[in-house]
């Protein structure tokens, strides 16, 4: 269960990496952190290059973060940005891929929750495991 404690936990923790974005080029930093089901913590922040399509998400970076120490199973992630941007298109595939029911906050810079979903809302007939099943 996802308490409002841990609900502040995890958007302090994003607002806090967010000091390590690394975004010279757009200037829009991001900080993200994930709660694994087992209680851990794992931020990330966006970091660009200067061949642009090489950046990466700051969800994906604390997602990635988190799988590569052996975690699968998310509760919840926080997003901050300046103004309370949503994940993207790309990240709302990768979260799909761990669980459809884990919940995504989106706060902006002062930790104000902007808005909660869950990954379902955010993408909606995600394309997953079982499409790979042909028929
Ligand atoms: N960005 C994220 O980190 N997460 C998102 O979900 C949307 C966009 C970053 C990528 C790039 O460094 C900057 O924000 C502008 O697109």
């Amino acid at each position: 269960m996802l308490t409002n404690e841990m609900r502040e936990a995890l958007i302090q923790q994003a607002i806090y990496a967010r000091q390590w974005a690394y975004a010279p080029y757009s200037e829009y930093e991001v900080g993200a952190a994930v709660l694994t089901d087992s209680g851990k913590i794992y931020d990330g922040v966006n970091i660009e290059n200067a061949v642009y399509p090489l950046t990466m998400c700051a969800e994906r970076v604390a997602m990635f973060k988190a799988v590569s120490q052996g975690e699968k199973s998310f509760t919840a992630i926080a997003v901050v940005t300046s103004n309370g941007g949503t994940p993207c298109g790309s990240c709302r595939q990768v979260m799909a891929e761990f669980g459809k029911d884990t919940v995504v906050l989106v706060a902006d810079s002062h930790g104000k929750l902007v808005n909660e979903y869950t990954v379902a809302d955010l993408l909606p007939d995600a394309f997953s495991e079982e499409d790979l099943h042909q028929s």
